[in-house]
C-alpha cells in the first residue's frame, strides 16, 4: 500500500487564515502543506478564501470603481473637469474585479510555490488522529489521505440566511451575489445596517440604486463611537442611502423578478416594500461543515465555533484553529495575526495577538475606522477620560481634495494621557488609521502623537491636531 504524504503542519482553508499561516510555517522550517476547497469559474483552485474571492478584495475593486463614477458624475466639474457622455459599462467594471482577484489567487498559488507549501485542491476532513499525528482525507479531483503532527484549522465563515428566505444569488443574495449583479436594480433593499450593507448598499446606490437599509437595531452603528455613528449618519443620508431602524423583518416572499419584504418598523406600523434585489448582510456564522469535527471530538462552542483558548489551541492536541471559525472579530487582518502567532506557537516561540490594537475600517465614503475602545465604552466602564476632536473641514489638504467631511477624535486618558482609542470618519481613515494603532501599540500618549512632526499638508496633520485637542491646544481650529 502507498504511504501517506507526511507533513509536519498541515493548515485546512486558504484564507487569510490559513494561506498566512502555512506561509509563516514553511518559513519557520517546517514541511508544510495547505487545502483549500475554493474553486474558480473553471473549477480550478482559487486560494485566497472569503476575503480574496467574495469579501475585502472584490467589495474593494467595486467600491473604488463605483466612486470613480460618482465622482465623474458629480464632483469632477468643482475642480473644472467637464465630462460628457458618461455612461457605465457595468460588465466591464465587474470584469476589472474578477480579474483583480484573479491576480491575487494566483499571488497567493505563487507564494506557496516559493516558500515550498504544497498546496492541495479539494475539502480536507479529519479521520483520526492523536497526540502522534493526525490522518485527513482531502476530496478533490482525486482523494488522498495525508498526515501531519499538527493541524491548523481555518476554514472560515459562511454568510447567515434568514429563517424561510433561503440565498438564491439571483433575487436573495448573500455577499457573493451582492458582488455580481449583472444590471443595476432599480430598488434595492438591504437587510442589516452592518459593514456588508453599508459598503454593499454605498457601491449600488453610487451606480444608480434606490438603496433601502432595514436594520433590527435601533441605534445606528452601534459597535462605532457615538459620536462618529451619528456624524456617518448624517453623511451616508445626505448621499441618499435610506436607513430604516429598528425594524422587525417579517415575511420574505420571492417573487419572478422581485422580492416583497414584510415588516414592523420602529413606530409599529405594518410595512411591506417591493425591491428588484435583496441583500441579506445580518452577520456570518463559522463554516465547519464537511470537517468531520466531530468524528475525532473536536470541540464547538455553543454558537458553532471551534473553541480555542487565548493561543488558539482547541481541545485536540496538536490541533489549532485560527479566523473566522473561532471567537473574536471576523477580520482578515485578526486572522492572519492568528495565523502567524499559531505557527510561531508551534515552533515554540511566542507569537501572540494584541486584541485591544486591533483596528477596523467600513470602506464607505467617508470611510470609518477605529482602534481601541469607544467613549461609550469608557463610560461604561467608569474610566476617566480626556476627548479631542478635529474636523476635516479645517485641514489643508482635504479641502484641497474637496473632501472636508468628518473629523479624528481621541481619547485619552485623564491622569496618564495615554491613547485609549482613536476613531475617524473621512476621507483615508483606513489609511490614518495605522498611525493610532502603532501609537496605541507603543502605548504611547496623545502628547506623543501631538509633539510628531507631521507632513503639511497632509491629511494626517488632522491626528496630530486631534491629539493637541485632548488638552484644549490644537492650532488649526
Ligand atoms: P476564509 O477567508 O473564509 O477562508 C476559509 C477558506 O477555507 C475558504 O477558502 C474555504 O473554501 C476553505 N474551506 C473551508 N472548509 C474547508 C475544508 N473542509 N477543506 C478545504 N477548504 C475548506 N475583512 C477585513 O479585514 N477587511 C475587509 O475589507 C473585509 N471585507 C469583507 C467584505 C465582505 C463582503 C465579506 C463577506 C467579508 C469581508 N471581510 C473583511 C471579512 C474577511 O473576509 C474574513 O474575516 C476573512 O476572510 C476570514 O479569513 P479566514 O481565513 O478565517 O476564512
Ligand atoms: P455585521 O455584524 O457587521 O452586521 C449585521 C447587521 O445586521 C447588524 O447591524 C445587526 O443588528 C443586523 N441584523 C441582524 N439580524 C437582523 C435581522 N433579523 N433583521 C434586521 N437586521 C438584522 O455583519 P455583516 O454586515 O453581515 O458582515 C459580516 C462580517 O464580515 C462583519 O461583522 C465583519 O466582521 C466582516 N466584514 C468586514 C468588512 C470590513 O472590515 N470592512 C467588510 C464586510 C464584512
Amino acid at each position: 500500500m502507498e504511504m501517506s504524504k507526511q507533513f509536519d503542519v498541515v493548515v485546512i482553508g486558504g484564507g487569510p487564515g490559513g494561506y498566512i499561516a502555512a506561509i509563516r510555517a514553511a518559513q519557520l522550517g517546517f514541511n508544510t502543506a495547505c487545502i483549500d476547497e475554493w474553486k474558480n469559474a473553471k473549477n480550478g483552485p482559487a486560494p485566497g478564501g472569503t476575503c480574496t474571492n467574495v469579501g475585502c478584495i472584490p467589495s474593494k475593486a467595486l467600491l473604488q470603481s463605483s466612486e470613480h463614477y460618482e465622482h465623474a458624475g458629480h464632483a469632477f466639474a468643482e475642480h473644472g473637469i467637464e465630462v460628457k457622455g458618461l455612461g457605465l459599462n457595468l460588465g466591464q467594471m465587474l470584469a476589472r474585479k474578477d480579474n483583480v482577484v484573479k491576480q491575487n489567487n494566483e499571488g497567493i498559488l505563487y507564494l506557496f510555490k516559493k516558500n515550498k507549501v504544497t498546496f492541495f485542491h479539494g475539502r480536507g476532513s479529519f479521520v483520526e488522529g492523536d497526540a502522534n499525528g493526525y490522518e485527513i482525507k482531502v476530496a478533490g479531483a482525486t482523494e488522498e489521505t495525508i498526515s501531519a503532527k499538527h493541524i491548523i484549522v481555518a476554514t472560515g465563515s459562511n454568510a447567515r440566511e434568514l429563517p424561510g428566505a433561503p440565498f438564491d444569488e439571483k433575487l436573495i443574495l448573500s455577499n457573493a451575489g451582492a458582488l455580481a449583479i449583472d444590471a443595476v436594480p432599480a430598488k434595492l433593499g438591504v437587510i442589516g445596517a452592518g459593514v456588508i450593507g453599508l459598503e454593499m448598499g454605498s457601491v449600488w446606490r453610487r451606480l444608480g440604486s434606490e438603496v433601502s437599509v432595514l436594520e433590527a437595531l435601533p441605534t445606528f452603528l452601534g459597535a462605532v463611537d457615538e459620536q462618529i455613528a451619528k456624524e456617518a449618519s448624517k453623511l451616508f443620508t445626505k448621499q441618499g442611502l435610506k436607513v430604516s431602524l429598528g425594524v422587525k423583518i417579517g415575511a420574505i416572499t420571492a417573487g419572478k423578478s422581485d422580492v416583497t419584504v414584510e415588516y414592523v418598523d420602529a413606530a409599529g406600523a405594518a410595512q411591506k416594500a417591493v425591491f428588484d434585489k435583496l441583500i441579506v448582510s445580518i452577520g456570518r456564522i463559522p463554516n465547519t461543515i464537511g470537517l468531520n469535527a466531530e468524528g475525532v471530538g473536536l470541540q464547538l462552542d455553543e454558537r458553532g465555533f471551534i473553541a480555542v483558548d487565548g493561543d488558539c489551541k482547541t481541545n485536540l492536541p496538536n490541533v489549532w484553529a485560527v479566523g473566522d471559525v473561532v471567537r473574536g472579530p471576523m477580520l482578515a487582518h485578526k486572522a492572519e495575526e492568528e495565523g502567524v502567532a499559531v505557527a510561531e506557537r508551534i515552533a515554540g516561540q511566542h507569537g501572540h495577538v494584541n486584541f485591544n490594537t486591533i483596528p477596523w475600517v467600513i470602506y464607505t465614503s467617508p470611510e470609518i475606522a477605529w482602534v481601541g475602545k469607544t467613549e461609550q465604552q469608557l463610560k461604561a466602564d467608569g474610566v476617566a477620560y480626556k476627548a479631542g476632536t478635529f474636523p476635516f473641514l479645517a485641514n489643508g489638504r482635504a479641502r484641497a481634495l474637496g473632501d472636508t467631511s468628518g473629523m479624528v477624535k481621541f481619547l485619552a486618558d485623564a491622569k496618564t494621557d495615554e491613547i485609549l482609542g482613536v476613531h475617524i470618519v473621512g476621507p483615508m481613515a483606513s489609511e490614518l488609521i495605522s498611525e493610532a494603532v502603532v501609537a496605541m501599540e507603543f502605548r504611547a500618549s496623545a502628547e506623543d502623537i501631538a509633539r510628531i512632526c507631521h507632513a503639511h499638508p497632509s491629511l494626517s496633520e488632522a491626528t496630530k491636531e486631534a491629539a493637541l485637542a485632548v488638552d484644549k491646544r490644537s492650532l488649526n481650529f
